[in-house]
C-alpha cells in the first residue's frame, strides 16, 4: 500500500507542477470561474464544443494548491473528446469517489486514472480541493459563469 500511496503523490505531484491545457485558449465556447472560499483559491475552465455536442477542446488557468491543480490537468485530459453526457457523468462518479459516497470498484479505465485523487475522502477540506476543477467544468457546460464550492 506504500508503494501504492507513493505512486498516487508522484503522480499527483506531476500534474500539480507540469499541469496540462494551462492556458486560455482564444476559440473557447463557454467558460466559467470557480472560486473555494475556504483558501480563496480560484480558476477558470474553458471548453470548446463542436457542433457534434463533443467538447473537443478543454483548457484552465488559475491559482490552486497542488490536489486542485492536478484534477485540472487530469480533467482535461479525460474530458476531451466527451459528450457532454459522459463529462457530466464522470464528475457524479468521481465526485462519489472523494467523498465516498460512491463505489470505487469497477469504475472504468478513465475514473481509474482518477482515483489517485480519491484519497482525499479522509481529509473533508481537501474533497474541495479535488472537485473546484470538476464544479467549474460543469458550470461551464450548464452556462453558468460563476460557482463556488460552497
Ligand atoms: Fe485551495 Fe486546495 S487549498 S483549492
Amino acid at each position: 500500500m506504500d508503494d501504492l500511496r507513493e505512486l498516487y503523490q508522484e503522480v499527483i505531484l506531476d500534474h500539480g507542477k507540469h499541469p496540462r491545457n494551462f492556458r486560455t485558449p482564444d476559440d473557447a465556447t463557454a467558460e466559467a470561474h470557480g472560486n473555494n472560499p475556504l483558501c480563496g483559491d480560484q480558476l477558470t475552465v474553458y471548453i470548446k464544443t463542436g457542433a457534434d455536442g463533443l467538447v473537443e477542446d478543454v483548457a484552465f488557468i488559475g491559482r490552486g494548491c497542488a490536489i486542485s491543480v492536478a484534477s485540472a490537468s487530469m480533467m482535461t485530459e479525460l474530458v476531451k473528446g466527451k459528450t457532454e453526457a459522459e463529462a457530466r457523468a464522470i464528475f457524479e462518479t468521481f465526485h462519489g469517489m472523494c467523498t465516498g459516497e460512491g463505489d470505487e470498484g469497477d469504475v472504468g479505465e478513465d475514473l481509474d486514472k482518477l482515483k489517485v485523487l480519491s484519497g482525499v475522502r479522509d481529509f473533508p477540506t481537501r474533497v474541495k480541493c479535488a472537485t473546484l476543477p470538476w464544479h467549474t467544468l460543469v458550470a461551464a457546460l450548464a452556462g453558468d459563469s460563476e460557482v463556488t464550492t460552497e
